[in-house]
């Protein structure tokens, strides 16, 4: 082959790259699901959003805003990693005005993710005041009881482990997410969970009366190559079995968020930024 034509087809699969990565990366989908409980006498809409470590869709994110009134939700809930400590404060005020947006729509909720945290400590900030001034009931350990179109609906949300649960051996049963999930259970109400880092659900084997937890921060996998599914994932390592979708783990459901971004300056393949819209029965 001819130097000028592997130039040619070098420079042609690296536009092609390139088209794919912008379109996981600016290309939204509303991935939607059907949620069977029981539990409610109307369905609710429940939206979820995660990891938009201050990405840009539009002015002001009007484009992610207009994304998220089209499904008509009944609540929204923000599963972590909002802010970024990367950034400093320079996208703070973005950040504040989507939440503003999105508080327009419907109740907003959320639970910070490892981003959200570290970004307090990088810039001395408190994005728990962003988010409340804002209008967003943050659920960062708490619970909070509420009536969702005439439907009794627990929502919380818990900053999870960053390590393999296995690690904690007999501490897991005494630790504070355990403590926690024994009292999230206390309700006969719809009960649904926020948790940045999906790894309880993964690493532990426990029941628990929850109807349904909501995570992100695996982004998906970062590329997702066709027959091999998502390639990397905090923790879980290369080729991840959980980086997406919906998944039953000891009888509860987690739906997975990929989220609106990709992983630091690595761009997402194969890999569409998303929302999801559950239909709660
Ligand atoms: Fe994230």
């Amino acid at each position: 082959m001819k130097m000028k034509h592997l130039f040619g087809l070098v420079g042609s699969a690296g536009a092609v790259a390139l088209g794919c990565a912008a379109y996981s990366e600016l290309a939204i989908r509303t991935t939607e699901y059907s949620l069977t409980t029981g539990k409610t006498d109307c369905p609710l809409t429940v939206t979820v959003l995660s990891d938009l470590h201050f990405s840009v869709f539009g002015k002001d994110n009007c484009r992610l805003v207009k994304t998220v009134r089209n499904t008509n939700p009944d609540v929204i809930l923000l599963a972590g990693d909002f802010f970024d400590y990367h950034h400093g404060k320079t996208n703070t005020d973005r950040v504040v005005k989507t939440l503003k947006a999105l508080c327009e729509v419907a109740p907003v909720y959320m639970t910070p993710g490892n981003h959200d945290k570290r970004y307090d400590v990088q810039t001395g900030d408190d994005f728990r005041k962003h988010a409340e001034n804002s209008g967003v009931t943050v659920l960062d350990g708490e619970i909070t009881d509420n009536e969702i179109k005439g439907q009794k609906v627990r929502l919380g949300g818990i900053f999870d482990h960053s390590v393999y649960l296995e690690d904690y051996g007999d501490r897991w049963k005494t630790s504070p997410v355990y403590e926690y999930l024994k009292e999230f259970e206390k309700s006969d109400g719809l009960k649904l969970l926020m948790m940045h880092r999906p790894n309880t659900f993964i690493y532990t084997n426990d029941k628990w009366d929850i109807d349904a937890v909501f995570c992100g921060h695996d982004h998906g996998g970062i590329w997702q190559i066709p027959l091999f599914g998502g390639v990397y994932a905090p923790e879980q390592g290369f080729l991840p079995e959980y980086y997406k979708g919906e998944h039953d783990l000891c009888g509860t459901k987690m739906f997975l968020s990929t989220g609106l971004e990709g992983y630091y300056i690595v761009p997402r393949l194969f890999n569409r930024v998303e929302i999801l819209k559950i239909t709660v029965k």
